[in-house]
């Protein structure tokens, strides 16, 4: 059993909080994924977690044991880096069994974990290589390796592959997934690529600004983005900022009926939400381009204030250039400050008007 529980963990730097109260509980076995934007506290968090990092106030336990104030050789943690950071003066073997070698261990047992280990990332051969004589990606996987071999309860990955090309990075975060539910390791994955969180993990935490914007499995979180941040963050999304009055959510020819209070408003949509149908009206949404990609057609439009929407639809439907389109949307949110106001079941089956349509 490992069991991480992080409790109003919070971390300020001279001058910039970097992590403002943040509480996460994370489950035997889960693999949960970091995802934000560049300074919004990642590294901070996981550095905390495995010890190279004293919070400011809150607490971290692994399995009821408070570990908030060990030093990292004291934790059950397991951390891989960004940039690998192999002993360059020692062979894959050696890097592997250095930790091993410290605690300890017979000789024998030794060579048995780390061959295990190099075999568990696909390196059985690779033990007596220096580390020059590996790519990026296999020097990651020592990395990886070496971290495994102590056996940690928790393992804290920090975009171990980012600095990667994009076909390696698939390639290897599948092994770790793999690895991880072999061993069935509890861990974190710290990553800014929202492919790589929505591929791997069981639970996504959306970060801005040091506080988790949202916590949830990523079929959620992109269903059901709890802030316009993450409606934003996660997959290709529209926005359509506009008001609501008198129960309608409004902006030219486009109307919803909505329950949530008059003011200001934000409608997301996402591309494949939008059902297109040709419209003559002067203030229908212009389609300024449609690209076929075979599976699917999609529709870049302009509304009438400047507003772009990409719109995907069934292939071979044909938008010209200039044609016009009155918009409806099979499943939306609506956002005030950031907030949810209001959003519909994805699989809504109710038209929603546009005046078109009402008018028809
Ligand atoms: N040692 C430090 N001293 C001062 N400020 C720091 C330190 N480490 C991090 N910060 C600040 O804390 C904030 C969070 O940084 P952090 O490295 O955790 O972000 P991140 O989410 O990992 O970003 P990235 O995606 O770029 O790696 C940033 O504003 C950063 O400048
Ligand atoms: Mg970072």
């Amino acid at each position: 059993m490992a069991r991480l529980t992080i409790e109003h963990v919070s971390k300020t730097f001279a001058t910039s909080r970097a992590v403002d109260d943040f509480s996460l509980d994370v489950e035997d076995g889960e693999l949960v994924c970091l995802l934000g934007p560049s300074g919004s506290g990642k590294s901070t968090l996981l550095r905390m977690i495995g010890g190279f990092e004293q919070p400011t106030g809150g607490s971290i336990r692994i399995d009821g044991q408070d570990v908030t104030t060990l030093p990292p050789e004291r934790r059950p943690t397991g951390m891989v880096f960004q940039s690998h950071a192999l002993w360059t003066h020692m062979n894959v073997f050696d890097n592997i069994a250095f930790g091993l070698k410290l605690r300890r261990l017979g000789r024998a047992e030794i060579r048995q974990r780390v061959e295990a280990s190099l075999e568990l990332v696909g390196l059985a051969d690779y033990g007596s290589r220096q580390t020059y004589q590996l790519s990026g990606g296999q020097q990651q996987r020592v990395a990886l390796a070496r971290s495994l071999v102590l056996e940690p309860k928790i393992l804290l990955l920090d975009e171990p592959f980012a600095s990667l090309d994009q076909h390696l990075r698939e390639r290897l975060r599948e092994e770790v997934r793999d690895i991880q539910q072999r061993v069935g390791i509890t861990t974190l994955f710290v990553t800014h690529g929202q492919d790589e969180a929505l591929a791997l993990a069981d639970r996504i935490v959306v970060m801005k600004d040091g506080r988790a914007e949202q916590t949830a499995p990523p079929d959620l979180v992109y269903r059901e983005p709890q802030t316009e941040f993450v409606a934003g963050f996660i997959g290709s999304m529209n926005f359509i900022r506009s008001e609501i009055r008198n129960g309608l959510f409004q902006h030219g020819d486009f109307a919803l009926p909505v329950t949530a209070s008059d003011g200001p408003a934000t409608l997301a949509i996402r591309p494949e939400a939008f059902s297109l149908s040709p419209s003559q009206r002067g203030d229908a949404a212009t389609v300024l381009r449609a690209i076929d990609f075979g599976t699917h057609l999609m529709v870049d439009l302009q509304l009438f204030d400047g507003t772009r929407l990409k719109a995907m639809t069934e292939p071979g439907s044909a938008w010209t250039k200039g044609s016009r389109a009155a918009i409806r949307a099979k499943a939306y949110t609506v956002y005030r400050d950031n907030r949810v106001l209001q959003a519909s079941a994805a699989t809504a089956a109710d038209p929603v008007p546009t005046r078109d349509h009402a008018h028809a």
